[in-house]
């Protein structure tokens, strides 16, 4: 058994970096570092539960299903397996798996659900910071390639989304992405510190899809 918040906070990044697979979408381990490293840091300023938060972040992407196959509680079980071993406490480890299980489905971008947990909105925050700015349009446009998804059509103006509906209704462009996902997720973060650190990315999306349209031709319903 592991005693101290960072003896148990090692060794879960060695056993996640571990677990995770070679990856070519934006899902690898680097990515879990850097939503590690922001929910540490929402985490702070919220006043939330600092191991739970970090415990959360370090495996919400263990067994990703969408990617990997297999079923949505693949990951919160593994999870929930390696923590109570690790801090001998039951009741982190369900509320870990259960901020796994949770987070994909609730929130912004979903349909409503009960709240989610301080801890949850602080991870989920965190997940979502790192699809936006710029590391979030390099992930766009990896996943994209790695999907062989078409970065652009000719065929479809984007135009920004406003509701969960048309948000679903996908066309299939990376550049789309931006407006059925990436442009939505800043007014929609869950805390104050999130939302600080959502606005630069923002910005710089806005003035990479400006530029983007002005170098290809192609015109973009560019929100102000
Ligand atoms: P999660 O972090 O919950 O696994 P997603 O799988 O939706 O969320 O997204 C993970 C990353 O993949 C994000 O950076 C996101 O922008 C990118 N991504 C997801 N779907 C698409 C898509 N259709 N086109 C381009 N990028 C995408
Ligand atoms: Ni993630």
């Amino acid at each position: 058994m592991l005693n101290t918040h960072d003896e148990i906070i090692g060794a879960a990044r060695s056993y996640v970096r571990a677990q995770m697979p070679e990856d070519y979408t934006g899902h690898d381990y680097l990515h879990v570092e850097r939503v590690w490293k922001l929910a540490k840091q929402i985490a702070a300023e919220c006043g939330a539960n600092a191991t739970i938060v970090e415990l959360a972040a370090l495996f919400h992407d263990i067994s990703d299903y969408k990617l990997n196959g297999g079923s949505e509680t693949d990951g919160p079980e593994k999870a929930r397996c390696w923590i109570e071993g690790a801090t001998r406490s039951p009741s982190i480890a369900d509320k870990v798996a259960q901020i796994i299980l949770d987070i994909p489905f609730r929130g912004a971008l979903s349909p409503a659900g009960p709240p989610l947990s301080i801890e949850a909105q602080c991870v989920q925050d965190a997940d979502r910071l790192d699809a936006i700015g710029a590391i979030g349009i390099a992930r766009a446009f990896a996943f994209g390639g790695a999907m062989k998804q078409k970065m652009l059509s000719a065929d479809i103006k984007p135009a920004l989304h406003s509701s969960f509906a048309q948000y679903k209704r996908k066309n299939g462009t990376t550049v789309n992405h931006f407006y059925e996902k990436l442009l939505l997720l800043t007014a929609r973060m869950n805390t104050p510190a999130g939302r600080r650190i959502a606005e630069t990315r923002h910005a710089l999306m806005l003035e990479f899809l400006r530029q983007l349209s002005d170098e290809t031709g192609m015109e973009f319903g560019i929100p102000d």
